[in-house]
C-alpha cells in the first residue's frame, strides 16, 4: 500500500543488516521481529503471563492500569489490519498506557507527501516506548529495528518495535496467540497432529507458527502442510523444521490427514500478494472449510483461523453453523491475541515479574 522505495536499500536486505536478539530470559527493550527469538523458557514466560493477565482481567482487577501508566505506544499500520491493530491498542490502554496514531493509520501522515518507512518509523521513535508496525513489505520490520537502534543512541526515549506482521515473511505476536491457544485448549503441544491448510507460501502466520511449534519443544507431535502445490510452505521453514527433528508431512490432498488432525488451522488465500489474478483465481477454491468438511474430523479437533476469512470458510450460512460449534477457536483466539499482547507489552516495556504473576 505504501511505498518505501526512497530509501535505496530494499526491506528485505535488511534481514540481512539486522540481526534480532535473542529473548534469553529478557525482553525489555527488545524489539520483536521473528518467532526465531524466542526457546521454550521465554513462550512459558509470555504464556504464563498471558494466562494471569486473562485471569485479572476477568476479574477485573482494577489495578492492570497501573502496570504500563505513563508508556506510550505509536501504532504503524501500512497494511489493513482489524485484529493486531485492535488488540495492540486494547492491550496497551488495559494496562493504563497510551497510543498515538499517525492520522487516520498512515494514510494521512506525512508517508501521503512521499515520505519513506525509515523517517516515518524515527518520527514513532521519537515520540513512543514501543512501536507497532505493520507493513507489506518483507524484512520492514527488520529495517525498522535498525534505525531505531541508531536513532536511540542519539535521543532520550528508547522505542522498541514489535512486528505486527512483515508482508508474506512472519506475525510474531500472532504466533504467540495461536500456539498460548493450543497449549491452552489441547493441555499442551505434544502427541498432536497439527494441520495447516490453505496459503502456505504466503501466508505470513503459518510460517511464524510452525518454527514456534519447533522452538517451543514438541515430543510427538507432528506438523501436516496442505496446500495447493503452487503455494506449498517456503524450503527455508521446511529446513528449520528439518533442522529442529520436527516431524512434518506436505500433501495436497486434505482427506490424507484430515482424520488424524487435533489441530486444524484454516487459512486465507493472500489475494493481495498474487502478482496476477489469475493465478489468485487458480487456487482460490481448492480448500474450503465447510460444517461437512468439520464433522469429518476428531470429535476433540480444534479449529483455529487467524481471520479474516472470506470464502475459504464457505457462505455466510456456513459460518453461522460452523461458529456455533465448540469445535470452532477462532474467536478464543481472538481474545487471546488481546492478552498475550498485553503480556508482550509489559514484558518489553520491563514490567517486573513480581508485577506480571
Ligand atoms: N490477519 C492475518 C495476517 O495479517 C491473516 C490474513 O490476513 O489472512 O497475516
Ligand atoms: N489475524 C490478524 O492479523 O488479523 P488482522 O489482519 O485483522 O490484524
Amino acid at each position: 500500500m505504501v511505498d518505501s522505495s526512497s530509501d535505496p536499500r530494499p526491506s528485505e536486505q535488511f534481514r540481512h543488516l539486522y540481526t534480532p536478539p535473542k529473548i534469553n530470559g529478557s525482553f525489555t527493550g527488545k524489539h520483536i521481529i521473528t518467532v526465531e527469538q524466542f526457546d521454550h523458557r521465554d513462550l512459558q514466560t509470555i504464556f504464563d503471563v498471558s494466562a494471569r493477565l486473562r485471569d485479572r482481567v476477568t476479574a477485573h482487577d482494577r489495578d492492570l492500569v497501573n502496570l504500563c501508566a505513563g508508556k506510550l505506544m505509536a501504532s504503524l499500520f501500512f497494511e489493513a489490519s482489524t485484529r493486531t491493530d485492535m488488540s495492540f491498542q486494547a492491550a496497551m490502554r488495559r494496562l493504563g498506557g497510551s497510543v498515538v496514531t499517525a492520522s487516520n493509520g498512515v494514510q494521512f501522515s506525512s508517508v501521503y507527501k512521499g515520505e519513506n518507512l525509515a523517517d516515518t518509523v524515527r518520527a514513532a521513535g521519537c515520540y513512543a516506548d514501543v512501536i507497532v508496525m505493520r507493513h507489506s513489505a518483507i524484512g520492514s520490520s527488520y529495517q525498522a529495528a535498525y534505525y531505531i537502534d541508531r536513532l536511540n543512541e542519539r535521543i532520550v526515549t528508547h522505542g522498541a518495535v514489535i512486528s505486527g506482521g512483515d508482508g508474506i515473511g512472519e506475525h510474531p505476536s500472532q504466533a504467540l496467540l495461536d500456539l498460548f491457544t493450543l497449549v491452552d485448549l489441547k493441555k499442551g503441544a505434544d502427541n498432536l497432529t497439527i494441520t495447516l491448510v490453505g496459503d502456505l507460501l504466503y501466508g505470513r502466520t503459518v510460517h511464524s507458527l510452525a518454527k514456534l511449534v519447533a522452538l517451543y519443544g514438541v515430543t510427538n507431535t507432528k506438523l501436516c502442510f496442505v496446500s495447493p502445490a503452487s503455494l506449498r510452505m517456503p524450503d527455508t521453514i521446511i529446513d528449520f523444521l528439518t533442522k529442529h527433528n520436527i516431524t512434518h508431512y506436505e500433501t495436497t490432498d486434505l482427506y490424507e490427514v484430515l482424520g488424524e488432525s487435533d489441530v486444524i488451522y484454516w487459512t486465507r488465500v493472500q489475494e493481495e500478494r498474487f502478482a496476477r489474478r489469475a493465478d489468485y483465481e487458480a487456487v482460490r477454491d481448492n480448500f474450503i472449510m465447510t460444517p461437512e468438511v468439520l464433522n469429518q474430523a476428531k470429535r476433540d479437533v480444534i479449529l483455529m483461523h487467524p481471520l479474516p476469512r472470506k470464502n475459504e470458510m464457505g457462505t455466510p450460512a456456513d459460518h453461522d453453523i460452523l461458529d456455533a460449534n465448540p469445535r470452532a477457536v477462532y474467536f478464543q483466539q481472538m481474545e487471546n491475541g488481546m492478552f498475550v499482547r498485553m503480556a508482550l507489552l509489559a514484558k518489553v516495556l520491563g514490567v517486573s515479574d513480581a508485577d506480571l504473576l
